[in-house]
């Protein structure tokens, strides 16, 4: 059933674990995730970034979640729109059936992103549409925004119960030491909990907090596409103790694109490889889908979402 992600994040948060919210842009990819997420029973995020409604046309992703939706009634699953960077872009999810938006204002100052986060907020809850926000930058990049090493900035504690308060936002994004893409950290990877941990017992109890930027990076899928011709050294992500001890916390929401990216590409590359004489496009397209229901599943399984219906 199409849902908000009101209850998932309540459950989540008293249940100590966090919901799986995958980017999608294309039909194998809905039907991978939610081949995965029905084995394991649980509750899902499918989110659409400004960049995957360009690719696949927006009328045409939102019909193969409703496809999903209907073909699995007994699943809640949440529409969201992933990086809104305007009110616009909003408005137009919020009025075409969306149950979720996020609007992305980090990379204005605070009061421009707390005027922007509440229009957004007042238009969405009057259409009882829910809300995500960011506050604090994360490094790397997102549709046409690119953030140089360095120029991100971890989120304030203070600052986020000011923001909450302000714009009535009902999630936020903070930045933790997170990044978007496949090279995360250049040297051993860390992530600030003590931060975490205060912004959480900052904001009112049982506020849900989202992990951007929270794909692992999996060698053995680095390696996939590597070894049939690929090229993409150095690749590094977060190591999936970090993010299960996240979903222990605060974190309701943790984003994967990244780990879907490098499981579809690795498996095409190889079935490219093993078969070249094949030019039928389901020889490929089917193993993809199923690479991206396994990796679903063992993200679950990271994240301590299993039979959580
Ligand atoms: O945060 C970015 C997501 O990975 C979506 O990527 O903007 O290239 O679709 P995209
Ligand atoms: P990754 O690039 O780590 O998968 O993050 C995806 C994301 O945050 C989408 O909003
Ligand atoms: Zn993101």
């Amino acid at each position: 059933m199409l849902v908000d992600t009101k209850e998932m994040f309540k459950k989540a948060y008293e249940g100590g674990y966090a919901i799986g919210a995958f980017n999608v842009n294309n039909m194998e990819l809905i039907q991978g995730i939610i081949a995965g997420v029905a084995e394991k029973k649980c509750a899902v995020i499918l989110q659409v970034s400004k960049g995957a409604r360009e690719y696949a046309n927006a009328i045409y992703l939102k019909k193969l979640i409703e496809a999903a939706v209907e073909e699995c009634p007994d699943i809640p699953i949440a529409m969201h729109l992933d990086h809104g960077a305007d009110f616009d872009i909003c408005k137009q999810c919020v009025d075409g059936g969306f149950t979720s938006v996020m609007i992305d204002g980090s990379h204005h100052d605070f009061e421009e992103n707390v005027r922007l986060t509440k229009q957004v907020v007042e238009y969405a809850h009057s259409k009882g549409v829910v809300v995500e926000a960011e506050l604090g930058k994360l490094e790397g990049v997102e549709d046409d925004v690119k953030v140089a090493s360095g120029e991100g900035s971890y989120t304030d504690p203070d600052q986020a119960v000011e923001f909450v308060e302000r714009t009535g936002v009902d999630s936020l994004a903070i930045a933790i030491g997170t990044s978007h893409g496949a090279f995360k950290f250049s040297g051993d990877p860390k992530l600030d909990f003590e931060r975490l941990e205060v912004i959480s017992s900052k904001l009112p109890k049982g506020y849900p907090l989202v992990l951007h930027g929270a794909s692992t990076v999996i060698p053995e899928f680095v390696e996939l596409c590597n070894q049939y011709g690929g090229d993409i050294p150095g690749a590094k992500g977060v190591p999936e103790a970090m993010i299960s001890k996240a979903a222990k916390m605060a974190v309701c929401k943790v984003n994967i694109d990244t780990d879907l990216r490098l499981a579809m590409t690795g498996t095409i590359r190889k079935a490219f490889m093993d078969n070249p004489s094949n030019f039928d496009p389901r020889k490929y397209l089917g193993p993809a889908r199923d690479a991206i229901k396994d990796m679903v599943m063992h993200k679950l399984d990271i994240l301590g979402n299993v039979n959580t219906l």
